[in-house]
């Protein structure tokens, strides 16, 4: 069996891929991690093979909680063959991403890094067992190319780049200290390219002059990046067509 953690599996992104992992193989198993596991459904066909387990990526004092809800559906020898973090957030509960420096709100601020930073930090110290197994693994964190301090000419979107920017830190720390322990193993940053979805729909008329990706497209262009990391891509922040991006 390939085990494969996805957080977010709620997301038009997150669910795209689970839904691409199932149908391509029957030796797959999915954990999805999300809010309300109520509210997410697969196909009869496949929904056999899938686990959700509630987890709240700002919610969260510390992982002991959703480990021992992973340990009930999977041992640490099991192990996990991929993880793939699709949480994230960009506007909502009355927040929205800043034009200008008078925009800036400490709460949207701090429920950004939240999300999009803390949640995957803590869940990576959570599952870090299921990562000590012999074979090669990859972890994937969905970042977003707007996180990237080198590319980044427009400014504004505060909150969102900078919650971005530091997942991308954890993501180059944890490829410096996971091969010492969980060797061999690829951890990498991924920017899925612009998808439709709840998280980029306010935006969509400026999006009429990007391509847009349906989330299945998304999701077979990220398995593709995915399916292809060696443990010679440990570190490296990809767009979805395998192309390398600045950090
Ligand atoms: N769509 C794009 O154009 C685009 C571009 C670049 C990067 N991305 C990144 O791609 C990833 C997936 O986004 P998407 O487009 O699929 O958006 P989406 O459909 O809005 O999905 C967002 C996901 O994040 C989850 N989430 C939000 N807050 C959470 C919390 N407190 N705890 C746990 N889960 C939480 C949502 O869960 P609930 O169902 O519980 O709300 C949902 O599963 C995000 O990291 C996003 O930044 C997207």
């Amino acid at each position: 069996m390939t085990n494969i953690l996805i957080a977010g599996v709620s997301g038009a992104i997150g669910h795209a891929i689970a839904e691409h992992y199932l149908s391509a193989s029957e030796e797959v198993r999915i954990i999805g991690l999300c809010r309300n596991p109520g509210a997410v459904s697969f196909d009869e066909s496949v929904k056999h093979r899938v686990q959700l387990l509630a987890w709240d990526a700002a919610g969260l004092p510390d992982g002991k909680g959703i480990q021992a809800d992973i340990e009930r559906v999977l041992t640490p020898e099991e192990g996990l063959d991929r993880v793939i973090y699709a949480a994230g957030f960009l506007h909502g509960q009355g927040m929205k991403p800043e034009k200008r420096l008078e925009d800036l709100n400490p709460q949207a601020l701090s429920h950004a890094y939240a999300v999009n930073a803390t949640g995957y930090a803590v869940l990576m110290q959570s599952i870090a067992p299921w990562l000590r197994h012999r074979r090669f693994k990859s972890v994937v964190a969905i970042s977003a190319k707007v996180g990237s301090i080198t590319d980044n000419g427009f400014g504004g979107w505060y909150a969102y780049r900078s919650s971005k920017a530091a997942l991308n830190m954890l993501v180059r720390n944890f490829s410096i200290e996971l091969p010492r322990k969980c060797k061999p193993i690829a951890c990498v940053a991924v920017h899925p390219g612009t998808t439709l979805s709840p998280l980029s729909e306010p935006f969509s008329r400026s999006l009429a002059q990007l391509t847009v990706h349906e989330p299945a497209d998304t999701a077979r262009n990220i398995a593709g990046v995915i399916d292809g990391l060696t443990e010679d891509s440990n570190g490296t922040f990809l767009s979805w067509d395998g192309s390398e991006l600045p950090w």
